[in-house]
């Protein structure tokens, strides 16, 4: 606070772009209930960018700072020294905090003040809350998310009209979904970033984002998505962080397809959603908004009002899972082979010796070529990709065998 009988908070703002600057049009709108709720009334002490402000007159003038810079440097040198000159930290960074979350929630243990970061997953959806306070009694053993709005945006554009992915993306960018270079967003790096972030708070586990599994959805042919729904399935952009056996937890971001009765089947356009699960509560989803200047910029702000009120800090890391590269999964299998005899059973034979087991299959002719479509049961990847291999090595193949990871779950 700043003085003695004076009932000023003052905020300090690093950054001042899409989220900085809604943040800065938000806070003067709430001050007055802010100051009913907390009795203390938040206002801006000064504003970072590259062209304006200091940073040691702003950290000296400040309370909290609210960081909205992005990436790692020099956003990490900031938050240390902030927390260092004992402010309270508000930040919607994922990527500074997928790479040195564990150094910086050690400093604000250490000092005593509080870090807070529900802007940094899924915008304005309350992940971070629920599974720190909400679920700190649950033993959680399975998280799936769709974590970026603008891959879930595209793949609902190719599902939606038969675009390649190509065209569902200057779509996006078209309609502000996507940034001019949208590369972290289609290739899986920025889900990655979340989901390591979301399985560290689930599983007390630190997790790095180098040791998060991810693919993109570049590679994604309209004609997928059109032979899956033959077999009632529709494409995400998928996120898990789920225990494996004993000890092991496995972290990865895939394209998957989802059967009608999964809560994350409906999740559709730039719309981000969580899906928690643990034995005691079975099943939690989440869903809103993912992004956008406004929308991330309140959460950031209850994060401010969080900050001003009652102490929160993020344990250390209890557990010490081994994060496991090789996990079960189901698959969905595209092959393109010469229309002749014997052909399936070759396939089959390949599936046969890698234990790969087939829960349905179509076959569609195309002139002197086949298409063969089948959705496989769990089975532990590198088995399968093993019979992939080696199918891809058949002489009666046409194309090279394309694979997507189907999640079985349904609850209805
Ligand atoms: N945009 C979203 O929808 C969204 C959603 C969730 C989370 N986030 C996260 O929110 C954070 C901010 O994102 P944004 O989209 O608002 O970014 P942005 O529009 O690119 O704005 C970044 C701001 O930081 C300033 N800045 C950059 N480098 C700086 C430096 N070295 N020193 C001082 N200031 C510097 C820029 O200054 P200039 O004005 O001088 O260029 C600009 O004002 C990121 O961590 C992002 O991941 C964004």
């Amino acid at each position: 606070m700043a003085a003695d009988g004076d009932n000023r908070f003052r905020v300090g703002l690093l950054g001042h772009g899409t989220v900085g600057a809604a943040f800065a049009d938000l806070l003067p709108r709430h001050a007055d209930r802010i100051a009913r709720i907390t009795g203390l009334r938040p206002e801006l002490s000064g504003v970072l960018t590259r062209s304006r402000g200091s940073f040691e007159e702003i950290l000296a003038g400040s309370d909290l700072i609210v960081e909205l810079i992005g990436g790692i440097d020099p956003a990490r040198e900031y938050l240390l020294t902030a927390m260092r000159a004992g402010k309270h930290i508000v930040t919607a960074n994922k990527q500074l905090l997928s790479h040195h979350g564990e150094e910086l929630w050690e400093e604000a243990r250490v000092r005593g003040v509080q870090l807070r970061f529900e802007g940094a997953v899924a915008g304005v959806v309350p992940v971070i809350r629920v599974l720190q306070e909400s679920l700190a009694g649950a033993t959680i053993d399975r998280v799936h998310g769709i974590v970026n709005g603008t891959t879930n945006f595209i793949l609902t554009e190719m599902a939606r009209t038969g675009e390649p992915f190509a065209g569902a993306l200057a779509e996006a960018q078209r309609l502000g979904y996507a940034e001019a270079d949208p590369t972290e967003d289609v290739n899986g790096k920025d889900a990655a970033a979340k989901m390591a972030i979301i399985a560290r708070l689930a599983f007390e586990t630190p997790v790095h984002i180098d040791q998060v599994r991810y693919e993109g959805i570049e590679h994604i042919q309209p004609d997928d998505l059109e032979y899956a729904r033959d077999f009632g399935l529709g494409l995400k952009l998928i996120g898990t962080a789920e225990r494996v056996g004993d000890g092991g937890l496995s972290v990865s971001v895939y394209p998957a397809f989802l059967y009608p009765g999964h809560p994350l089947a409906s999740v559709n356009g730039p719309f981000n959603a969580v899906t928690v699960e643990s034995e005691a509560i079975t099943e939690i989803t989440m869903s809103g908004p993912g992004a956008g200047g406004p929308q991330t910029a309140s959460a950031v702000l209850g994060d401010v009002i969080s900050a001003m009120i009652p102490p929160a800090s993020t344990p250390p890391a209890t557990e010490s899972l081994d994060i496991v590269g090789d996990v079960t999964s189901s698959f969905y299998l595209y092959l393109e082979v010469a229309d002749e005899p014997g052909v399936l059973a070759r396939v089959a034979d390949v599936l046969a010796r890698q234990q790969v087991s087939v829960k349905s299959v179509l076959q569609k002719g195309l002139d002197d070529q086949a298409r063969l479509v089948m959705v496989v049961h769990p089975v532990l990847e590198s088995r399968f990709f093993a019979a992939m291999r080696e199918i891809a090595a058949l002489s009666a193949m046409r194309a090279a065998p394309r694979a997507i990871r189907v999640i079985e779950e349904e609850f209805v």
